[in-house]
């Protein structure tokens, strides 16, 4: 018996499934862009990255990178026949090169083509550009006080009378809080391998999340026509929003070059050319008015929401629109204005980074509760709970969609009860009594998170399964692998809609090819997208397949029953390999493209109101910490999460999601900070000197649980709920607990108001601001 004929047993779907490449990720044997074979003859391209931030570029030699060993030739914006414009948001404002004018330290000013990466590398370092320095600025306080340009039309939401509830409110809590930037650090970095073709072909294998964007930025800059364009992706090392639009100019590199000099070319950079050429987290400045009374409760917020956006428009629109599309984070407010800058600023243009602004959004909301607390004398939870969306009243968001799916009560309640929060935040307040140099902290915080993109035409996928004649599967869909488990979950899906062991179904790589026009794999709907669209795929196949089982066996369709392993026909089981052989012979057709789009959204950015959203997902966490007053180190002791997956696709894929998402987010919130010297240059582009969460990093005592009992009100694939992108903004519970740790020694009495991240410079300088204003 041939092992694909197995018995069929299991259900596949909401199992714990193993990720489909993982004996492969650890064995090593998966295949990334870098592990390929390379095309006999292959070049190698480089690229030239400007050492001012921002400059007139008044001449360029080339002929010491001419003269150079091995060195092919270098490609300037010159060598691009089509458009100039590799922005994702095609508003013509990225050139491939700097064009004329550098705008940030880092920015590609040329790439030089060799035979080997190595030569091509070195060989960059031999160009003399002659620069004419300008003024530059390069954060978000000194691009407001330079006047403010901003790379992207600005977004405002406004809800109810915000100026009478500022002024009739009783208290009011004022202030501007720092949230930084975030490299994405994915394993494998940006690269790009072009294979020329026949005529104006070129064939593409990108790390990129969005296939279909590299297909029209490559065949608008080479001036041909989509369809010469053929982008495969097999899976990336990791991307987290920074392969959304990023991997454009590598990708546009070496598909000029491929043309130009007929022969396969790949790009790759190394770690800090990578970490200083390409886009990362929007750091964000936001300043806040807020009106609140004695018992906690907020009446009115205004808030402006500036980003360094960098130096091009990129997608720092719909990020900095998701973070007023959270400025709420979980909470009702009667009234609300907020109101995104997305500036210029003469740094590197930043880009989607997990969560897409709404993390950055929610730090801001969490900043006001505590504030709130501090000065109610109350515990930070209590002003939260008094906050919190109402399930029938009190639940209208700024941007006007009602919250119809609230489930954080239940959510926090549960959390509260299952980490024993009251009494540990009564143990804790007791040990920091008694103990002079160490002193604890202890959070608990809610995420609330809108699922679809804000781009309402994004939300639709296709997808492409065929059943060959032994009932063997092969299935392609638009969606990309980046490790979050996207692939083994739609391969879920297929095998359970057929009824079919998982072995039977052949995962493919994403090609623009099999699957055209797709949206980039993000705002965390991979699943839900792609899922709907290859059970789409297999109805259509299953219901040929019916109607031919009802015919060959001489019983009513409706006689013919899906079970495990194929089609009960009447008194008569037809296995699914023999169903495919007989459908082929009776010319079924065994192939189908699937289609979805998410029904109910829309959203006028005009006027700031729609339902941009399908549905929310909901988390919690708690998060317990010990710092050291006289160092500001310190540790994060236990986390406990309570997060909403709905009815989980694939708990085991989804637990990892929840426990990765939190350590990323713990890295932005407390170790990981990007530094811009006086120059302009990004001076942490390397792990030397920036700090990303280690596997010893994560808590020692880490209790993370799906919300078993959550399904999804609307009628998604399984009724499960997007995970990828929500539990990173369960990590703000770490920045809380330290927060409290440093209010300890000021009798919690003063707001300590933490900038993000809260690295242990920053805890120290709490302490000590706290201790002196405590002092008098
Ligand atoms: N998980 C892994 N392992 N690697 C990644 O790059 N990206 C995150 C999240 N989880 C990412 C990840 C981001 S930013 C998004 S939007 C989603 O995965 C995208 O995949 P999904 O829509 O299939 O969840
Ligand atoms: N999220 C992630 N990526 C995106 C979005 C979004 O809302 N819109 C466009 N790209
Ligand atoms: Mo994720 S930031 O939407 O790629």
């Amino acid at each position: 018996m041939n092992k694909h004929q197995a018995p069929i047993n299991l259900a596949v779907l909401h199992t714990n499934t193993r990720h489909d490449s993982g004996p492969k990720h650890v064995t090593g044997t998966a295949e990334y862009i870098d592990d390929m074979a390379e095309p006999v003859g292959t070049m190698h391209a480089y690229l030239g990255l400007s050492t001012k931030p921002h400059a007139e570029i008044v001449g360029m030699d080339f002929s010491a990178v001419l003269a150079a060993p091995g060195v092919i030739g270098v490609l300037t914006n010159e060598d691009v026949p089509g458009v100039l414009d590799i922005s994702s948001a095609h508003m013509h404002d990225e050139p491939v090169f700097a064009d004329g004018v550098v705008h940030f330290w880092g920015q590609p000013v040329l790439a030089v083509v060799a035979e080997t990466r190595d030569q091509a590398k070195r060989a960059t370092h031999l160009v003399k550009i002659e620069y004419k320095e300008l003024p530059f600025f390069t954060d978000v306080r000194s691009a407001q006080a330079a006047g403010g340009k901003l790379v992207t039309p600005p977004l405002k939401l406004e809800r109810g009378d915000v100026k009478a509830g500022l002024a009739g409110a009783p208290r009011r809590a004022k202030g501007a809080i720092t949230i930084g930037g975030q490299d994405h650090f994915y394993l494998e970095g940006q690269i790009a391998l072009a294979v020329p073709g026949e005529d104006e072909d070129v064939t593409l294998y990108s790390s990129t999340q969005h296939p279909s964007e590299i297909q029209l930025i490559v065949a608008q800059a080479l001036g041909i026509r989509h369809n010469a364009v053929t982008v495969n992706v097999r899976r990336m090392g990791g991307g987290f929003g920074g392969k959304e639009t990023q991997g454009n100019l590598f990708a546009v590199v070496a598909a000029l070059a491929a043309k130009k000099w007929n022969r396969a070319c790949k790009i790759r950079p190394d770690r800090d050319d990578d970490m200083s050429a390409t886009g990362k987290r929007h750091d964000f400045v936001v300043d806040y008015d807020v009106g609140y009374d004695e018992t906690g409760k907020i009446h009115a917020v205004d808030a402006v929401y500036g980003a360094r956006a960098g130096y091009s428009s990129d997608l720092s629109g719909p990020v900095t629109d998701r973070a007023l599309f959270h400025c709420d984070n979980a909470y009702w407010y009667p009234a609300v204005r907020a109101r995104s800058e997305p500036l210029y600023t003469n740094t590197v243009s930043n880009t989607a980074f997990r969560g897409f602004g709404g993390p950055q959004g929610m730090v801001g909301a969490e900043r006001w509760i505590e504030d709130i607390a501090y000065a109610l004398g109350k515990d930070p939870l209590d002003i939260r709970k008094a906050n919190f969306y109402g399930t029938d009243t009190d639940n209208v968001t700024p941007y006007h969609q009602v919250v119809e799916d609230n489930i954080i009560h239940r959510i926090v309640d549960e959390l509260e009860a299952s980490s024993d929060y009251q009494a540990r935040r009564k143990a804790i307040v007791e040990f920091n009594k008694n103990s002079a140099i160490l002193k604890k902290g202890i959070s608990l915080t809610p995420v609330k998170f809108g699922i679809s993109f804000t781009a309402t035409w994004y939300n639709q996928a296709g997808a492409l399964v065929h059943v060959y004649k032994d009932g063997s599967i092969h299935l392609s869909h638009g969606g990309t692998e980046m490790g979050q488990g996207l692939y083994i979950k739609v391969a879920q899906v297929v095998a359970d809609a057929f009824g079919v062991n998982l072995d039977t179904v052949k995962i493919m790589a994403t090609s623009t090819g099999k699957v055209p026009n797709t949206s980039a794999t993000a705002a965390s709907s991979g699943s839900d997208l792609n899922g709907m669209a290859a059970y789409d795929a297999c109805r259509q196949i299953k219901e040929r397949l019916v109607v031919h089982a009802a015919k060959l066996h001489q019983v009513e369709e409706s006689a013919c029953e899906w079970v495990q392993g194929g089609i009960q026909a009447g008194p008569k089981f037809v296995t699914f390999g023999e169903l495919a052989a007989s459908a082929y012979m009776n010319r079924v057709q065994l192939s189908a493209a699937g289609f979805y789009k998410t029904p109910k959204i829309h959203w006028d950015r005009a006027t700031g109101r729609g339902h941009p959203f399908y549905y929310f997902s909901y988390g919690a966490s708690v998060s317990e910490v010990t710092i050291d007053t006289l160092t500001g180190e310190y540790t994060v002791d236990r986390v406990d999460i309570l997060h909403d997956v709905g009815k989980s696709l694939n708990p085991a894929i989804d637990l990892g999601q929840v426990e990765g998402a939190f350590v990323q987010g713990m890295g932005w919130l407390t170790t990981e900070e990007l530094v811009w010297d006086a120059k302009g240059q990004l001076r942490t582009h390397a792990p030397s000197t920036y700090k990303i969460p280690l596997a010893s990093d994560v808590p020692p005592v880490f209790n993370v649980k799906l919300a078993e009992w959550s399904v999804n009100k609307e009628p998604t694939i399984g009724r499960s709920k997007a995970v990828g992108e929500p539990p990173f903004m369960l990590a703000m519970s770490v920045p809380e607990a330290l927060s409290m740790a440093v209010a300890s020694v000021a009798d919690y009495a003063i707001a300590p108001q933490l900038d993000m991240p809260v690295t242990p410079e920053r805890v120290l300088i709490g302490v000590e601001r706290l201790k002196k204003e405590a002092r008098g």
